[in-house]
């Protein structure tokens, strides 16, 4: 089931190359002084890393989820910033517009954020409603040839170096998540200003932001799907970037442990290299052994969504498996490098950092626990 065609491995090994040699210089001092990778994410765009699963029709790669996984694995292992901002634009905006868009929104939209003429962002989340996402309070009513948008996003990531975004507002509060629509909103828009950045813990490189709305107009022809559909849009949007987030968790802990596993060749203790001590050796094993059990859920995950299944569970789990299981590998991989790994110069205490938001955004691990039982309860 996962032999992996020579296509996929060549998107591989150029998103490997990629990360190795435009990545790495510069990911540190990215890290320390918030920056956003401007050159860098042009080079994704330019390389097909920003629409990989777009069709060609709208500028994109045309490519399916599991070769998106195998190129997110890469990108992730050397810097998350990068691969979380290619993640948002790949499997939340682009996809959702090309899923469920009309074919005037994928023309107008698609080749912008596929290109890198700008990136995509997701607004969901707000300052009281996040793993309960029925509770919108931002409000889109209808005004016959327009809706009028109010109120507050927050964590939105790409929230200021975003051109476009996704955004889901309430427009009938008394039918709850059936009053929900989601709305494509260019950012010019007037009555839309980006609040102030976060100062974050980790992938401290993407700009995450709040976004307040007041008396935006958004056009009729700007809502995705029936009236009413805004929920089970973003529902249905996040259970695919729940697989880019696995992906995520599954290359910053396969990054941790090729530079612990390197580490413990080089670095001698008691006379031999710490990789012979079976301490370390069995350190090695396990972490070796979770991340190929995360990766074997993720590309499952990504096989079911391209062979058009139904995937709201297994990329639940794999989300849930990867992004607890990077917590304890780039713990260890710190563990492995001694006093080396608390600092900055060896990489893996940013890793260590980066990777619990994964088991944060795009639906708490707890959420994803949720999400699964009711999955099985249905049977
Ligand atoms: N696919 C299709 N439809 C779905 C669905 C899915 N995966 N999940 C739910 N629905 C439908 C249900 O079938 C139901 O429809 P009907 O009324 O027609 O039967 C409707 O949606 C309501 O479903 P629930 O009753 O299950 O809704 P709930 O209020 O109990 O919520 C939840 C379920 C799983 C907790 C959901 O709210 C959830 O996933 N929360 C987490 C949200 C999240 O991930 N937020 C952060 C994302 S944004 C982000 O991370 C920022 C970024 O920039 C990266």
């Amino acid at each position: 089931m996962f032999e992996l065609t020579e296509d996929q491995l060549a998107v591989r090994d150029a998103a490997r190359d990629f990360a190795q040699i435009e990545l790495l210089p510069g990911v540190i001092e990215r890290d320390e002084k918030q920056q956003f990778p401007v050159e860098q994410v042009k080079m994704m765009a330019k390389l097909g890393f920003l629409g990989m699963m777009t069709s060609p029709d709208y500028g994109g790669g045309g490519m399916n989820t599991v070769s998106y996984v195998l190129a997110m694995e890469e990108i992730s292992k050397v810097d998350a910033s990068c691969a979380l901002i290619m993640s948002v634009n790949n499997s939340l905006v682009c996809w959702g517009i090309e899923k469920h868009g009309t074919e005037e929104q994928k023309q107008k939209y698609l080749t912008r954020l596929t290109s890198g003429e700008t990136i995509g962002a997701f607004c969901l989340s707000e300052p009281e409603a996040g793993s309960d996402s029925t509770s919108q309070k931002t409000l889109a009513i209808d005004q016959g040839d327009h809706y009028l948008l109010n109120g507050t996003k927050n964590w939105v990531t790409n929230g200021n170096s975003s051109g476009i975004c996704l955004v889901i507002a309430q427009s009938v509060p008394e039918l709850r998540h059936k009053g929900i629509n989601a709305f494509i909103v260019d950012k010019d828009s007037e009555g839309l200003v980006v609040g102030k950045k976060e100062n974050k813990m980790g992938i401290r490189a993407s700009d995450t932001h709040s976004i307040m709305f007041t008396d935006v107009k958004v056009p009729k022809e700007n809502r995705i799907g029936e009236d009413g559909f805004g929920f089970k849009f973003a529902m249905m949007v996040l259970d695919g970037g729940r697989i880019g987030i696995a992906s995520q968790a599954l290359g910053i802990a396969s990054g941790a442990y090729e530079l612990a596993l390197s580490y413990s060749k080089e670095r001698s203790t008691f006379g031999k290299p710490i990789a012979q001590h079976q301490a370390i050796q069995f350190k090695l094993a396990e972490m070796a052994t979770k991340i190929d059990a995360a990766r074997l859920l993720t590309l499952k995950a990504a096989r079911l969504k391209d062979e058009g299944k139904t995937f709201v569970k297994e990329s639940a789990m794999a989300k849930l498996f990867a992004s607890e299981m990077v917590q304890q590998v780039t713990s260890e991989a710190i563990q492995i490098h001694g006093g080396y790994g608390y600092v900055k110069e060896y990489h893996v205490e940013r890793l260590m950092r980066d990777a619990k938001i994964t088991q944060i955004y795009e639906g708490t691990s707890e959420i994803q626990k949720i999400i699964i039982a009711r999955e099985l309860m249905r049977g």
